[in-house]
């Protein structure tokens, strides 16, 4: 005891003469790699700031040693901004290392050094260099006894893999992925033919599928999608015993599909859409996998009548074939997505044996017919049913109502009669896009479509469609089609309350009367056709954003600058709710200008208004926010500048001359649901504590009972706008590009934010805001606590990390087409994958200025490809969209 005390003293004493005391039980050589690590490190990014050099190398970020912290066995750096290679070499100088981290950097080379000492340690397992900017060739690698695991994903490494892995005896797990690697696909990859997972996705390979590679009897996984890989599937891929999944889409392979495929017990996935496959589809297929994906190839034939009774069947897509013949039974008790679209099907409505779990079917642009079937709601999981352009006839079903999930609902262009049965209306209250246009329906709309309370589409355009048109659904925002019918009677006032209404449509009817002035209260109409009807009266006078049509009305008058409409009573009430709101919000906004967060609390008997300034890390100025004058700003309708479908954005001008914008989060329709102030103020301060330039940040808020108003800094206007046409601007290739980089920075970063990722209830061109004309900001992070998924604005990409790089694909899509993603944002996508020649693709307006703008313009297109792909596993992640956007420049270079 006595001994004890005096040595802690010692050490103690110690401590205190000399700091620098490393207090660690790990071997000297290993404090001494990771001081110098650190130094260069510490040095290049912000990643151990917090870090002290002399503390124990175990209790660094990233550091993992054993548990008795006597060596050091991984290192993580991944995601740490590093951009210096230096700090390699030192890390061989650890011999007891298992693995190491450097993903998603920004390294660009690897000192030959590294090769030559790390390969020395004997169990150094797992090296992952994936998401960094590595450019040149593979380098050879010797010894590496141990290596099970090797990742070089998403870098610029380009030349031939030949026999370079030869030596990795240990291999197990090798991607390659998302680089421009060249020649034919490697086959020595250790001579121990150790290898389970061989993922080469996304490079240049060519050649035929080399059937030596069942000699790696353990592989689980094989990925050689987007190669330019040719010939036919080896029938001796049957051999596999170990298979779980195949993906060789988007190739050149031709040839049918060998029956020897479904041999193969293990195999859960098989993917070969987008090649030239031709043949027909084997009989078994299906007996064990869960996903099959044949879309866009050249099979002919029928469709098995096993196929779609797979045991385990979750996922099947034969769209754009030329199968024909009837649709089977569906007997599978676990399919939820069949598509069978664009094919030359026949015969009637399939049946289902067994009570479905279908969720997703399209069997659109076939030549099925009869009538849909009156036990239709054995279905009753379905959520999209897509039926279009078929030679479907006879009467809707009433049992269509039975479909209480569904959510779109797409009967266009075939040949039913009579009217619209009622149950459709009063029950599929789930419904977003109701399409039956182009069809023989008759009769009128029953007055209760009005409380399709989720319907955003409405297309009932060219049927013998008759009586007054009644009130419409008020979420209604992508279209209202009525066109080409006989409605008559006059166009209602109602209307006017579809106040996220893009496009009217009542062109070709019989309607009489006057067209209500209050029409030019519809805020997002971008198009109003009103051509050959019987209207009269005085042609309103709408903003300059809005087309109108109104050829063929021989009555109506057009008079240049006739003056707006009366503000209605109904906003003039509204109003007057915001100004006793502003009252209260002004009464507590007075702390301003402080560094951390002040938040003024205000009680009143009946609203309950808040409102504080949130912190900003790198602002470069405190928010100097007059909530008196913002409120006065939001309470007058011409300080709007843009509308999101669940945010309206005002310009606010401070007496300093500071220009914010409030955005205004209704809280109609019990849509938005506010939780209590005090958890949305935390959350709150949670989003103003982010920083990153492409990521639209509140910098102080005012919320009252029923409102939110957050203020940001102030941008111009959605990339929506500035790219399809409303303003003169023409964005040319370079903002573009910078604009797709920028979104794809904004995204990785709210994917890997520290505090844990933040996923976005959706994504697209309306919700991006451009500050400049390259500066993009991702906005509406905060919505997705505050709203339902199922309601987010643009209809595409669920609220996942994957569903954000899928919506993200559909924005660099819009980018690169110039055309709007429109409807279900995957019809821009089909739409490019459907198309063979660049020239259809890129849009005219930028592309036609150089060839490597056209080359760069390319290579975007097949990054976006990628974040579109149908299954969520094959979409890159966000910070490797990022890498492979910074690739499609640079690697041109190095290309051919
Ligand atoms: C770190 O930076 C300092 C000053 O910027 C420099 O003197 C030192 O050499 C650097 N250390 C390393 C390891 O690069
Ligand atoms: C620490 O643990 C490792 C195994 O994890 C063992 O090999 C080593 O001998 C231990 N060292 C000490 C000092 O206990
Ligand atoms: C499937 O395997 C069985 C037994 O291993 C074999 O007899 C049969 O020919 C194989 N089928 C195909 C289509 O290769
Ligand atoms: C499939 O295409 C190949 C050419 O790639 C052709 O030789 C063969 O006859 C075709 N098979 C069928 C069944 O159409
Ligand atoms: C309809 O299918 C045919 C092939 O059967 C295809 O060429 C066409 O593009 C498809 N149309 C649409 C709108 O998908
Ligand atoms: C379907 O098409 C095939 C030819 O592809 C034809 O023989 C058959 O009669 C058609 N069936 C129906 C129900 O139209
Ligand atoms: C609708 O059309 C059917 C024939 O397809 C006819 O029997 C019926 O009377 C029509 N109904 C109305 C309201 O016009
Ligand atoms: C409305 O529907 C008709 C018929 O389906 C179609 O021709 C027309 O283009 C649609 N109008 C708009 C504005 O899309
Ligand atoms: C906008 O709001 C300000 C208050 O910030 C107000 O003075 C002004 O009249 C409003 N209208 C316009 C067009 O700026």
């Amino acid at each position: 005891m006595h001994l004890s005390v005096i040595c802690n003293a010692a050490k103690v004493f110690a401590f205190m003469l000399c700091i620098d005391i490393v207090s660690s039980e790990l071997p000297a050589d290993q404090v001494s790699a990771m001081t110098s690590i650190y130094d260069i490190i510490h040095n290049n990014t912000a990643v151990w700031n917090s870090v002290s050099k002399t503390s124990d190398p175990c209790s660094w970020k990233g550091v993992g040693c054993t548990s008795n912290n006597s060596f050091i066995n991984t290192i993580s750096l991944k995601s740490s901004s590093i951009s210096t290679s230096e700090f390699l070499p030192f890390v061989c100088n650890i011999p007891t290392l298992e693995s190491l981290d450097v993903s998603n950097n920004q390294l660009s080379s690897i000192p030959y050094s590294f090769f030559t000492a790390c390969g020395e340690i004997s169990g150094l397992k797992e090296l992952d260099f994936s998401g960094n900017r590595l450019l040149g060739s593979l380098p050879t690698f010797y010894g590496f006894p141990m290596l099970e695991r090797l990742d070089f994903s998403a870098n610029r490494f380009f030349g031939e893999v030949g026999l370079k892995l030869e030596m990795l005896d240990s291999l197990k797990n090798l991607d390659l992925g998302w680089n421009r690697f060249r020649g034919k696909i490697p086959t020595n990859l250790g001579r121990m033919n150790r290898l389970e997972t061989f993922v080469l996705a996304a490079n240049l390979f060519r050649g035929e599928l080399p059937v030596e590679i069942t000699k790696y009897k353990n592989l689980r996984v094989i990925d050689f999608s987007q190669n330019h890989l040719s010939g036919s599937i080896p029938v001796g891929f049957g051999e596999f015993t170990k298979l779980e999944i195949m993906i060789l889409s988007f190739n050149s392979l031709s040839g049918g599909i060998p029956s020897s495929l479904s041999n193969i017990t293990t195999l859960r996935r098989f993917s070969s859409n987008r090649n030239t496959l031709n043949g027909s589809i084997p009989l078994g297929m299906t007996s064990f996998l869960s996903s099959l994906d044949l879309s866009y190839n050249g099979l002919t034939g029928g469709i098995p009548s096993d196929l779609l009774s797979g045991a385990n069947l979750d996922f099947l897509d034969l769209s754009f074939n030329d199968l024909e013949g009837p649709i089977p039974a569906i007997g599978s008790m676990k399919l939820n997505l069949l598509r069978l679209g664009s094919n030359s099907l026949n015969g009637t409505f399939p049946s289902a044996s067994l009570g479905s779990r279908l969720g997703y079917l399209y069997a659109d642009n076939n030549s099925l017919s009869g009538e849909i079937p009156l036990d239709l709601g054995v279905f009753k999981n379905l959520i999209h049913l897509n039926l279009a352009n078929n030679g479907l006839g006879g009467a809707l079903p009433p049992s269509l109502g039975d479909l209480t999930s569904l959510e779109v609902l797409n009967l266009e262009s075939n040949g039913f009669v009579g009217g619209i049965p009622p149950q459709i209306i009063l029950q599929l209250n789930r419904l977003e896009k109701l399409n039956i246009g182009r069809n023989l329906l008759n009769g009128s709309i029953t007055a209760s479509i009005g409380n399709l309370a989720s319907l955003m589409e409405l297309q009932l355009g060219s049927n013998q469609l008759s009586g007054e048109i009644p009130a419409m659904p008020e979420r209604l925002q992508i279209a209202l089609n009525l066109s080409h019918n006989l409605f008559h009677g006059p166009i209602p006032d109602s209307l006017s309350r579809l106040q996220n209404l893009q496009v009217l449509d009542l062109s070709n009817n019989r309607l009489s009367g006057a067209i209500p002035g209050l029409l030019t209260d519809l805020r997002s109409l971008t198009q109003l056709l009103l051509a050959n009807n019987n209207l009269s009266g005085v042609v309103p006078t709408f903003g300059s954003r809005v087309t109108v049509d109104t050829e063929g009305n021989k009555d109506l008058i057009c008079v240049r600058g006739n003056p707006a409409p009366e503000t209605p009573q109904g906003e003039r009430k509204k109003s007057s709710v915001v100004n006793s709101e502003v009252a209260i919000a002004a009464a507590c906004g007075f702390p301003v200008g402080l560094l951390i967060a002040v938040i003024a609390r205000f009680i009143s008997r009946m609203y309950r208004s808040i409102s504080g300034i949130l912190p900003a890390p790198n602002s470069i100025h405190t928010p100097n926010v007059d909530f008196k004058k913002a409120m006065e700003a939001v309470s007058d309708h011409s300080n709007i500048t843009f509308k999101t479908a669940f945010s309206t954005f005002y310009k606010a001008v401070m007496p300093s001359g500071t220009t914010y914008l409030v955005k205004k989060i209704k809280h109609t329709d019990k849509i938005v649901r506010f939780p209590q102030h005090k958890q949305l103020v935390e959350e709150l301060e949670h989003f103003g504590s982010l920083s990153n330039p492409n990521v639209m940040i509140p910098v102080a808020y005012v919320l009252t009972l029923r409102r939110a108003y957050l203020f940001y800094d102030f941008v111009r206007g959605t990339l929506y706008d500035i790219l399809h046409h409303r303003t003169g601007n023409k964005l040319d290739w370079p903002s573009r590009y910078n604009i797709a980089v920028g979104v794809s920075k904004g995204l990785a970063y709210l994917h890997e934010c520290t505090f844990g990722p933040i996923i976005l209830l959706d994504l697209c061109s309306k919700s991006i805001l451009l500050k400049s004309l390259d500066e993009p900001q991702i906005s509406d992070i905060e919505l997705c606590n505050l709203i339902p998924p199922s309601s987010s604005e643009c209809k595409y990409g669920s609220a996942t990390a994957a569903g954000n790089v899928y919506s993200l694909g559909v924005v660099l899509l819009e980018l690169v087409t110039g055309k709007p993603a429109v409807g279900d944002g995957d019809e821009v996508a089909k739409w490019v994958l459907s198309v063979s020649e660049w020239d259809q693709i890129l849009d005219s307006n930028v592309c036609e200025t150089s060839i490597g703008v056209r080359r760069e313009m390319a290579a975007v297109v097949e990054v976006a490809i990628a974040c579109v792909s149908v299954s969520p596993e094959m979409r890159p992640n966000a910070v490797n969209v990022v890498q492979m956007l910074l690739n499609t420049r640079q690697s041109d270079a190095v290309e051919d």
